[in-house]
């Protein structure tokens, strides 16, 4: 679907990376005591009932009326009146307590000692979905599970048990454990780098985990614009739902246009969505853009701008170098241009890595002029995902 728009951009956002964590809410609590001070001597009053261990663990301060604070005491500090509160007078008020850190305290005692063992040790959570793997023994205990976390959760909508990894698209196995408000729909939003982009963990890849890399893309694309001096065409054929090019074609006077596709047919529902939005948000203007729900490998047989990319994005990690020979027909002949890869790969094949993408670069008649490698760190502990950055002239 071509796609010829003449949006405005906004301006330059700044770029965070997507937070995983979701902080535990704050319950309005049973009474307690609490030491009324003036606002701004709230720190020293802390630090002195801290000294003499009077505060109430896991409390919050009070906001009182007549800009005064309420510090949360214990029963065993001095009563009202003690020369050591300095005439600040002693209230009752319900507390405000931080609720448990970890979910599974939310578990009645007697699961809990039950599972103790094999609790889930981790979760993801896109948008307002949370993903936990949870061990096939202690399966009968998930509705309990998911209803701890939903209450741990504020911000998460949906529970869903991750099962693993299915199909030729790599997608989350995904089994809806319990909603909030009954909608079980696996379609999200998640934020990243200050965008918005939809996303469904159950039919598209997605990783928060590459958020860095994406972040890099960008800095790797104007270094390109400054070389060229002038804007860029760029493809990024194995889009998903698009993470990896919108920082780029959002950006101000940086592309062209721009050849973007994916094969899952449902990542390119999301990713067609993305740009809609994009579109109708006036974040695209005067960028050529084409959308495809093709195999990248046919991209050399379909595009009418065959020969003129100056910025490839190669995100297949298990097939990237093996694909890698299909797309050098994308790029632009006669001048600089960039490819930008990861692959993952066996410890044994560190060695000959490089070598084998300059192997494919030669065979392509390219004049190389750099190919740099490192690898992505914390992504796998058995093999190795790599980033590889390669710079050369296509005669
Ligand atoms: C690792 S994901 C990368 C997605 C996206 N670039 C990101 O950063 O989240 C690889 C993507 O390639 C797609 N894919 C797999 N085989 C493909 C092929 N032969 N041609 C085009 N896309 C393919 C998958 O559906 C998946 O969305």
């Amino acid at each position: 679907m071509p796609i010829n728009i003449n949006p405005d951009l906004g301006n330059e956002r700044p770029f965070s990376v997507a937070m995983l964590k979701t902080a535990p809410c704050l319950d309005r609590a049973k009474p307690m005591r609490h030491l009324r001070v003036p606002s701004e001597e709230t720190q020293q009053w802390l630090d002195f009932c801290r000294k003499k261990r009077w505060i109430m663990p896991s409390a919050g301060v009070l906001t009182l009326d007549d800009g005064l604070k309420g510090i949360p005491i214990l029963d065993s500090a001095p009563d009202e009146g003690n020369e050591c509160w300095q005439g600040n007078s002693i209230i009752t008020a319900q507390g405000l307590t931080r609720g448990p850190e970890h979910w599974s305290e939310r578990l009645n005692d007697e699961t809990l000692t039950e599972i103790i063992d094999i609790l889930p040790k981790s979760h993801e959570i896109q948008g307002d979905i949370l993903m936990v793997k949870i061990d096939q023994s202690i399966e009968e205990y998930s509705q309990e599970i998911a209803h701890a976390m939903l209450e741990q959760f504020p911000s998460i909508r949906l529970i869903c048990a991750d099962k693993g990894v299915k199909g030729d698209f790599r997608v989350r196995d995904l089994l809806p454990i319990s909603s909030r408000d009954g909608n079980t729909s696996t379609r999200t939003k998640i934020r990243e780098n200050g965008q918005s982009i939809w996303t469904d963990p159950a039919k598209a890849y997605f990783s928060a985990r590459l958020s860095n890399e994406r972040i890099q893309n960008l800095t790797s694309a104007k270094d390109l614009k400054n070389k060229l001096n002038r804007k860029l065409g760029v493809c990024d054929p194995y889009a998903g739902v698009g993470p990896g090019i919108i920082p780029l074609v959002i950006e101000d006077d940086l592309i062209s246009h721009c050849v973007v596709g994916d094969l899952n047919p449902d990542a390119f529902e999301l990713l067609e969505l993305n740009f809609h939005e994009l579109i109708s948000n006036n974040k695209i203007t005067g960028k050529k853009l084409l959308l495809k729900n093709i195999d990248a490998r046919k991209w050399k047989n379909t595009i009418q701008e065959l020969g003129q990319i100056d910025l490839l994005l190669v995100n297949l990690p298990h097939d990237s170098i093996n694909h890698l020979p299909e797309l050098i027909p994308l790029l632009s002949r006669g001048s600089l241009t960039k490819i930008r890869g990861w692959a993952i790969i066996e410890k044994s094949e560190l060695i000959d890595f490089e070598k084998e993408i300059i192997d494919i670069l030669n065979h392509a008649n390219a004049e190389i002029k750099s190919v740099n490698s490192s690898e992505v760190k914390g992504f796998s502990s058995t093999k190795i995902f790599m980033r590889f950055e390669t710079e050369q002239i296509i005669h």
